[in-house]
């Protein structure tokens, strides 16, 4: 039998070719997201889909959501907590509403869907746990103050549990990438909570979905604990780390769309 992966956010962008990636040695692939359609369309390329449609803000789907998988497959081997919503206004613009949303979704999400699953990966004492975070995971970036927060706060919340999982075959992994062509930044949220709707140029110039996938992929099985993807933009993260003040003299200067 072949592994039972679970990727939420899997019906577009990074989450869709992660699971066109792990489609292969008889995977079972569920897919999660609020959007059944786009699941339904995804699991048509697949061979041995399950679409399990979730909001991962919702406490009690996800409840009901590891049961269903507990009394389907009884094991998880590999959870990717991939969904996300970004952000394109500034903190001022910004209403408490939404930037509640986006930690809600970005933070409250994944690590609720995590602590949901750990109880299956503990009973066989194996798995993966992915978290999806962002190079704005690593440094904070213009007229994404929340989404920063909120893929910041996943690194110190998934550390922990990946020191607290030391003795186990239970391996965490923080995905951590720059820009990668998807409608993340039409989907991204203004401050009223309206959706930004435009595909930023940073987006489009972007690597594709299916070279960001394969190094996820290859990440996992390597059970990294941190992937950095992208071009240009992750050496950021390591100008950040080494030279803040270089870094705030560039990040300045980027345009932030
Ligand atoms: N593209 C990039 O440049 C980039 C860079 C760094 C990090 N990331 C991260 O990569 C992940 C995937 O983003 P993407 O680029 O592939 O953009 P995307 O196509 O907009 O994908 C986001 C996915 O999250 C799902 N989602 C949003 N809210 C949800 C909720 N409440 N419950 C369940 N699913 C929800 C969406 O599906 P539904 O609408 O159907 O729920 C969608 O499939 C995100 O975590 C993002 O922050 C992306």
């Amino acid at each position: 039998m072949g592994k039972v992966i679970w990727i939420t956010g899997a019906g577009s962008g990074i989450g869709k070719a992660l699971a066109l990636a792990y489609d292969e040695d008889q995977n079972t692939i569920i897919l999660s997201g609020r959007k059944k359609n786009q699941l339904d369309e995804v699991a048509s390329l697949l061979s041995n889909p399950y679409v399990l449609p979730l909001d991962v803000i919702n406490e009690a789907e996800i409840v009901e959501a590891v049961n269903q998988v507990d009394h389907k497959f009884g094991k998880v081997d590999i959870l990717i907590n991939n969904a996300g919503l970004s952000q394109r206004a500034l903190v001022q613009e910004t209403s408490n509403d939404v930037g509640r949303k986006l930690m809600e979704v970005n933070f409250f999400g994944s690590i609720h869907l995590t602590k949901a699953v750990l109880p299956l990966m503990l009973k066989s004492n194996e798995g993966n746990i992915v978290a999806m975070s962002s190079a704005a995971g690593k440094f904070g970036f213009p007229l994404r103050s929340y989404y920063a927060a909120s893929k910041h706060a996943l690194h110190g919340f998934y550390e922990a549990l990946s020191l607290e999982l030391k003795d186990t075959n239970i391996h965490v992994t923080v995905v951590c990438p720059g820009r990668i062509k998807t409608d993340i930044s039409k989907n991204a949220l203004k401050g009223d909570g309206a959706a930004h709707n435009q595909m930023d140029a940073g987006q489009a110039n972007g690597i594709s979905v299916e070279k960001c996938a394969s190094q996820i992929k290859k990440g996992i099985t390597r059970n990294k604990s941190e992937i950095y993807i992208g071009g240009g933009e992750i050496l950021l993260i390591y100008i950040k780390r080494y030279i803040p003040s270089l870094f705030r003299f560039i990040a300045k200067r980027v345009n932030p769309k």
